[in-house]
């Protein structure tokens, strides 16, 4: 039988050391590095041979060869910067010739590092020359401005432990193994498609034909690190791969599930995931539309041309061996019921297609999502965990002046919530949050930040789990707001109230007795006396309470939610 594809390089780099109990032993008098999300991929792919021929971090002169020209030192072609990125704190005392032990999250040791490198990279030239732009919309160069340490160290890796995944186990092939799996089927000729939404229809017949094309065995091989912010989540991705597998002839295709951290770099990151899929024993890679494309930037501007990276992997194809299969986007013709690549359509002919924010708008209104877009298992699946708004978590979240009428409406909508039914209803409201969350809290900027904080967490949580979380802090700081904001609406909804009762109106009401405390000079910090409030600028409704009955200012909420979808209309 004809031999698979030799590894980029020529070998498969598995950086594991051989006696692990005695190198975890090891590990524990090392100066230790805990593996941010992102890295933990890194280190992963490095360890199993997926990033052959690279055997650790990149050193500085390897660094900056794939930064100026997609080069490593020797020569050999490689798009992407595989850095650690680490704090100037820790860099301090990690000396080139040192031993350090990278962990992950968890505290388990992964990997060892002999530290070559320590360098404080040019990050907007990287971001430049890598990414093509330093806009923060790009969320590499997000990753890279705001996140990233500020030193990088470059170094062999001697791998202790493979990170530990407890989902999806059986899908979970290394290079290695996906290897002996292709030879156990007899395949040698392979065409992997890399994905990182769920597959629809337009996705399973362009990955046919291409197989049909190369005459070539099919490989799914979906990302399930990270991807771009806001994608399905991967676990409701690898169920629908799994209903789309089914739909393929049996025996020629399959299905493994790739840890890798993308970076959306558009033709570099095509570039890498092409020898990255060589290194996995795929002999084509399927290059799409816009592949790894992050999108628009902060002017509205795409960042790559959709067929860049067709060009760049065109340029390069003998250099990297595995041979790009480009493809053009797949559109429905109506005439023909059937899926075609856009340059095939003729003039005339009807094209349907439904874009992923349009799919969203679907699933959140709970609209059809018609058969030639999608199969029913897979609408059902992303139904499952993106149900309509009427049935997903959410929270409520009043803020406003002492005084303002904050926790009267918060507990007269609790109570209309709960007269509807249908989910759990949580009030997190000042007095109750301060009692049972925050009693060690003082109205200090930092004191008012944490608790505030710790409501949002405690929201996002209810949220999360399908319930209503009613929040009435005053929650003074326009930037701590956008934070809870943030922390919820991956999650569910978030609806913002401004209880806008001005000032003197709240002063009058002094049910408290706390302004004229604070007028006094009794109370200091006093929130609207010699406090600020930071106004809302766009909050998703306003009520000013002084001139309502309570039971008036309720039903603007109560009519908010409705139009926002998150209570049921009648026949809802
Ligand atoms: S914050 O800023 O969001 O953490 O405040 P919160 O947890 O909502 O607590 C506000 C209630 O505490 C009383 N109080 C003060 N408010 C503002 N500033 C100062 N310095 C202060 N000291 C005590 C006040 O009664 C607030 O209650 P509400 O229900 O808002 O009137």
């Amino acid at each position: 039988m004809k031999q698979t594809i030799s590894p980029y390089g020529g070998a498969l780099k598995e950086l594991f050391g051989t006696n692990t109990n005695a190198l975890k032993g090891q590990a524990f008098d090392l100066p230790e590095w805990t593996l941010s999300q992102r890295q933990l991929c890194d280190v992963e792919l490095l360890l199993c041979g997926a990033f052959s021929p690279l055997e650790g971090f990149m050193s500085q002169a390897d660094y900056a060869g794939v930064v100026e020209h997609m080069r490593l030192a020797d020569g050999t072609l490689w798009p992407m910067p595989i850095t650690l990125d680490v704090s100037e704190a820790f860099a301090a005392g990690a000396q080139p010739g040192q031993r350090i032990a990278l962990r992950d999250p968890e505290g388990l040791p992964i990997a060892f590092m002999e530290v070559s490198d320590r360098w404080v990279p040019d990050k907007a030239h990287e971001a430049r020359c890598v990414l093509g732009s330093e806009d923060r919309a790009h969320p590499a160069a997000a990753y890279l401005f705001e996140t990233a340490g500020a030193v990088y160290l470059g170094g062999r890796l001697t791998g202790i432990t493979a990170p530990t995944h407890y989902d999806f186990k059986t899908l979970r092939y290394t290079p290695r193994q996906l290897r002996e799996e292709f030879a156990r089927r007899g395949w040698s000729r392979v065409v992997a498609f890399q994905t990182r939404n769920p597959m629809h229809r337009a996705h399973l017949e362009l990955t046919f034909r291409a197989a049909q094309r190369v005459e070539a065995n099919l490989l799914i091989h979906p990302v399930v690190g990270m991807t771009k912010p806001g994608d399905v989540d991967h676990y409701t991705r690898v169920r629908c791969y799994e209903h789309a597998l089914r739909r393929f002839p049996e025996q020629t295709s399959m299905l493994s599930l790739l840890p890798l951290a993308m970076r959306m770099g558009g033709p570099r990151e095509a570039l890498w995931h092409a020898i990255i899929r060589r290194n996995y024993g795929c002999t084509h890679f399927i290059v799409g539309r816009d592949h790894a494309s992050p999108g628009k930037d902060s002017q509205g501007r795409e960042f790559y041309g959709p067929y860049d990276a067709h060009e760049l992997l065109a340029a390069h194809r003998d250099e990297i061996g595995i041979e790009p299969v480009p493809f053009q986007a797949m559109v429905y013709v109506e005439e023909r019921a059937e899926y075609v690549p856009v340059d095939e359509v003729e003039a005339g002919e009807t094209v349907k297609s439904i874009s992923g924010t349009e799919l969203r708008r679907r699933l959140r209104e709970g609209i059809d999502i018609p058969d030639w877009f999608t199969y029913p298992e897979i609408a059902a699946e992303l139904r499952r965990t993106h149900p309509p708004r009427h049935r997903q978590g959410f929270t409520v979240f009043f803020t406003g002046l002492s005084g303002a009428g904050k926790s009267t409406l918060a507990n007269a909508l609790m109570v209309k919530l709960m007269e509807t039914g249908g989910r759990p209803v949580t009030l997190l409201d000042g007095d109750i949050v301060r009692t049972h969350l925050s009693s060690e809290l003082g109205f200090s900027r930092e004191h008012r930040d944490l608790n505030v904080r710790r409501i949002g967490f405690v929201a996002s949580e209810i949220t999360k789990n399908g319930g209503v979380a009613i929040c009435a802090p005053i929650a003074p700081y326009a930037a701590t707001r956008r934070q809870v904001r943030e922390m919820i609406e991956p999650v569910g909804g978030f609806v913002e109230v401004h209880v806008a009762t001005p000032l003197d109106v709240c002063e009058e009401r002094d049910r408290k007795g706390l302004y004229a405390k604070a007028r006094a000079g009794l109370i200091k910090g006093f929130t609207g006396i010699d406090d600020p409030y930071e106004s809302p600028v766009d909050p998703e409704l306003r009520v000013d309470t002084s001139g309502l009955l309570p039971e008036q200012s309720i039903q603007r909420v109560l009519l908010k939610l409705e139009a926002m979808g998150f209570i049921a209309k009648p026949n809802g």
